[in-house]
């Protein structure tokens, strides 16, 4: 793999977004658009990636700058085109020894794989090499007129001739340029044409008149497509959660019912991980070897340990961390809490700011109380404890190893090792007051209607 530094173009104003973020904000799979792309270029190996963006898009660099610290960026104030938008990230290459590749912002499928394969082209001796791809409807694409495996121009949807526009095979806006040739060409381009814009595309003919090698590979339409509007920006995502989906099968992973499954893109599964249907993974979640997520849980931030248990109608938040063989059941929320090895919070309950011991059981309706309307305070748990069902544990609070809380109790002292914690009225039994009682509720209701 030779080096090679990336410039991204992202200053687009996405307007049929409708939106106030800028579009290459925009999440696939939890991750933004642009996101997408510097992984992309990451993953191909990129020494140094340049961003073109907005001039009020700041938040594209904070974003971007996130993921990659020693990403640059530059800002396109007048949007007059691609060739344009390349011209502004000229310190990024005008000095460099290395190809450059140019990626779309807001096409966030592209793979790595496309990308070294492009490069490629270029190690072999092509002064350009542009990913294309076969159009279903190449309307609005440049389209790519060829001569054998030599790529003679890129002709935009609106300067093209009646039988131009008959091509199929069109540009994805990935280019890969050799060192120098940016430098070289970039001014040259003009903006005489249908929209009065700088087409970078305008490249492969000026390099083509100086007697250089332009090639082309072919990427799957699915994989570059672009997204423009909402509808795109949902195609998209189908399209990045059908790929994991299948990543996540070749893997090992057991998938019920694949299309009703959600990943986020950094979703981490071991093998033998069953996964029942309609579960939905946000942001920040492991799930280790042959762990079960049952139907309709939704998952985000969270770890789950091996052979743990989880749902169904589970809710794992983030800083939820279940250790090997831990059982979350039916309509349970946890968040930011530790659960032991082989505990279990069978049903109904809500466990936050907590460390729960391991083989303890909590049993239906256990409440962490761990919020007094300002302040956070942590339940202790310990090893082998029983919680009776349907208790109160205020936080700060600890029950100890082995302890055993009465059914109902509001626990809001700790409680030591081995002991009995019954925090609730006593009962009382008063034999025969039932009819006694009976019969003062039947002479109200005769009052009441007399
Ligand atoms: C471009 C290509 C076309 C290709 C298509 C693939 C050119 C001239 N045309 O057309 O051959 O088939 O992409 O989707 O390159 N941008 C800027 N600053 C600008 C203009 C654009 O940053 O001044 C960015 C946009 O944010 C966008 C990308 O460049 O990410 C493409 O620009 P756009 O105007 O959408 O180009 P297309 O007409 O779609
Ligand atoms: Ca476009």
């Amino acid at each position: 793999m030779i080096p090679f530094s990336t410039v991204i173009l992202a200053a687009g104003e996405g307007t049929r977004m409708r939106s106030a973020l800028p579009k290459v904000l925009h999440d696939v799979g939890g991750l933004p658009l642009v996101g997408h792309v510097l992984k992309a270029a990451q993953g191909a190996g990129s020494a140094q990636i340049t961003v073109v963006i907005g001039p009020e898009h700041d938040a594209v660099a904070t974003l971007v700058s996130g993921l990659d610290p020693a990403a640059r960026f530059v800002k396109q104030t007048e949007r007059l085109g691609t060739g344009h938008a390349v011209r502004m990230a000229r310190a990024s290459f005008d000095q460099s020894p290395d190809p450059v590749v140019v990626l779309l912002g807001d096409a966030p499928l592209i793979s790595a794989a496309t990308v070294a394969a492009m490069i490629d082209q270029l190690a072999h001796g092509a002064d350009i090499a542009v990913v294309g791809f076969e159009a279903a409807d190449p309307t609005g694409y440049g389209r790519l007129l060829t001569e054998g495996d030599t790529l003679l121009a890129i002709r935009e949807h609106k300067d093209a001739s009646h039988a131009e526009r008959a091509i199929t095979l069109c540009n994805s806006g990935v280019i890969g340029f050799g060192a120098g040739v940016l430098t070289r060409l970039i001014d040259r381009i003009g903006n005489a044409n249908a929209k009065g814009e700088y087409y970078l595309t305008d490249a492969i003919e000026l390099a083509q008149a100086d007697g250089g090698r332009v090639t082309y590979t072919i990427a799957p339409e699915a994989e570059v497509q672009g997204v423009n509007d909402r509808a795109q920006l949902a195609r998209a995502e189908a399209q990045f959660q059908a790929l994991r989906r299948d990543d996540w099968m070749a893997a090992g992973v057991t998938l019920k019912d694949p299309t009703t499954v959600y990943f986020s893109f950094d979703t981490a599964l071991g093998r033998d991980v069953v996964i029942e249907p309609h579960v939905v993974f946000g942001p920040g979640v492991v799930v280790e070897e042959g762990a079960v997520i049952h139907a309709f849980s939704h998952i985000e931030g969270a770890h789950v340990g091996p052979g743990a248990s989880v749902g169904p109608f589970a809710r794992l938040r983030p800083g939820a961390d279940l250790g090997p063989h831990a059982k979350v059941g039916n309509f349970v929320e946890v968040k930011n809490a530790q659960i032991g090895a082989g505990a279990k919070l069978p049903h109904l309950s809500y466990v936050g700011d907590a460390k729960i011991g391991a083989r303890a059981n909590l049993g239906a309706g256990t409440i962490t109380c761990n919020y007094d309307g300002v302040n956070k305070f942590e339940t202790v748990v310990g090893a082998d404890a029983f919680i009776g069902s349907n208790s109160s544990l205020v936080a700060p609070v600890t029950i100890g190893e082995g302890a055993y809380v009465g059914s109902g109790s509001v626990i809001t002292r700790d409680v030591e090792p081995g002991a009995l914690a019954l925090g609730r009225a006593r009962q009382d039994n008063k034999p025969g007051y039932a009819a006694r009682i009976r019969a003062r509720a039947e002479a109200l209701k005769k009052a009441r209607k007399g």
